[in-house]
């Protein structure tokens, strides 16, 4: 196992690359199922989740190479509508080829995902949308099976609740549905609209594209003339380095990132003092003078993303004054609150509130990654910490950050991988 050490208090200069959105390759892959052909998805950032997605269809039968952030994948050879449970429980995302299986075979067996670190992540609306389209769904044995034999039929679906996962699953099922199917209160984050945009350029009709309402005609069960894509880039990996200029106090570039994709994020970093530069593609972000408390409350896109939340609450360690963040989305993503207060943070926990004192001071030490993106977090404190700090379990970052030390390093940081 490997673990990170960083030494704190190194100034950041000059600029980085973003890599493409994980979140937006996952649902590409599994859009290939119902594809006629061979795709190439470029920009496609080489890192676990997405090496554990192409092994998933590679187990299901696709014919699959990824080099130099380019994936070559042909799904017409899948033969197996089986996804087991060794892979699916590595990654939640799995879920994703349970529409796209089932509407190309008319029956499938998707091991359930479980839960997380940051919560139970159920599948509910996943399943009573399919089953409202005329899927006939059971738990067995740990495992969704579900059978359509003869195919879907497009009707009126409203979510309960907004999912990122969930609307893109029923959005790949509708394409291939008899008839059309609409779809209300459904993500409207960009890695859905790239979706809609992959699979409307594959010649379905959809309308409300960008909205929280989607019009999909699907073909019957004809299989999609997919085009080559390039991925978006990663606004997820772009906050997250934003924050590590704004708590170094640095001024830092990031390129290949598009500024429209994290308006909520920039706003809130001006409101805490920083100053934002932004061209069609890049993104720079200038010292505060004083870093003024922010409060915080995440929501689906184009709110606050719930993914930031862990790096804001670290940034906020920094700021002049008290900071509360409310998190909406999950009942469990404070698990970087024990870790940042081993580190000298004044956190306190009520329900989904937590209030961050601004103190400033935090000292290095050893800590524990728990989840994807309260890794990041710890990076973040340890950039500013006196001393050396270890952040152990990093597998958990290398799941969603392409090249993270390298990355950290040309910006300056003192971070290094080691053995344990
Ligand atoms: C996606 O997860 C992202 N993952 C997550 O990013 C992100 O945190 C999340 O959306 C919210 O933005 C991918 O896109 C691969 P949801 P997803 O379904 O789709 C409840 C990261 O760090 N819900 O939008 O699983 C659920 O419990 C990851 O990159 C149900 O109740 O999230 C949660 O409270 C972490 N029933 C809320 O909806 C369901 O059937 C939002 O979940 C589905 C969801």
């Amino acid at each position: 196992m490997h673990y990170l050490a960083i030494k704190g208090k190194q100034k950041l200069f000059g600029s980085v690359n973003i890599s493409g959105a994980k979140n937006s390759v996952l649902p590409l892959l599994a859009s290939t199922l119902i594809s006629n052909k061979k795709i190439c998805i470029s920009n496609a950032p080489e890192v676990a989740d997405v090496k554990t997605f192409i092994k998933l269809l590679e187990n299901l039968g696709a014919t699959c190479s990824f080099e130099k952030n380019i994936v070559n994948i042909d799904s017409t050879t899948v033969t197996s509508s089986c996804a087991n449970y060794d892979i699916v429980r590595k990654m939640r995302a799995s879920i994703l080829v349970l529409g796209p299986l089932l509407v190309r075979f008319g029956h499938c067996e998707v091991s359930l995902p479980g839960g997380c670190a940051i919560g139970q992540r159920p599948i509910d609306l996943h399943l009573k949308a399919l089953e409202q389209m005329g899927a006939e769904i059971e738990i067995k044995q740990g495992y969704v099976v579900a059978k359509a034999p003869k195919g879907l039929k497009g009707c009126t679906i409203i979510f309960d609740k907004v999912t990122v996962t969930g609307s893109e699953n029923i959005l790949m099922a509708a394409s291939l549905a008899h008839g059309s199917t609409k779809l209300v209160n459904v993500a409207k984050e960009p890695e859905v609209v790239q979706l809609c945009e992959v699979l409307q350029d594959a010649g379905i009709k959809i309308e409300g594209i960008g909205t929280s309402q989607l019009i999909i005609h699907g073909t019957g069960g004809k299989l999609l003339d997919m085009k080559d894509v390039e991925v978006i880039p990663d606004r997820i990996e772009a906050g997250t380095y934003l924050c590590a200029g704004a708590i170094t106090k640095s001024k830092i570039t990031l390129n290949k990132v598009n500024p429209k994709h994290l308006e909520a994020v920039t706003l809130k970093l001006e409101e805490m003092g920083f100053g934002i530069k932004t061209t069609d593609d890049s993104i720079t972000i200038l010292p505060a003078e004083k870093i003024f408390p922010s409060d915080i409350e995440t929501s689906e896109y184009p709110g606050f993303p719930t993914d930031l939340q862990a790096q804001f609450m670290a940034l906020c360690t920094q700021a002049k004054g008290t900071s509360i963040i409310d998190e909406r989305l999950f009942e469990n993503r404070f698990m970087h609150v024990s870790e940042l207060t081993r580190m000298g943070a004044s956190i306190k926990l009520k329900g989904h509130s937590a209030t961050v004192e601004g103190k400033g001071k935090l000292n290095g030490a050893d800590v524990m990654a728990t989840d994807l993106r309260a890794s990041s977090a710890l990076i973040l404190a340890a950039l500013v910490a006196d001393g050396v700090t270890k952040i152990h379990r990093i597998y958990h970052l290398d799941r969603g950050y392409e090249n993270l030390e390298g990355k950290f390093s040309k910006l300056g940081a003192k971070i290094e991988r080691l053995e344990e």
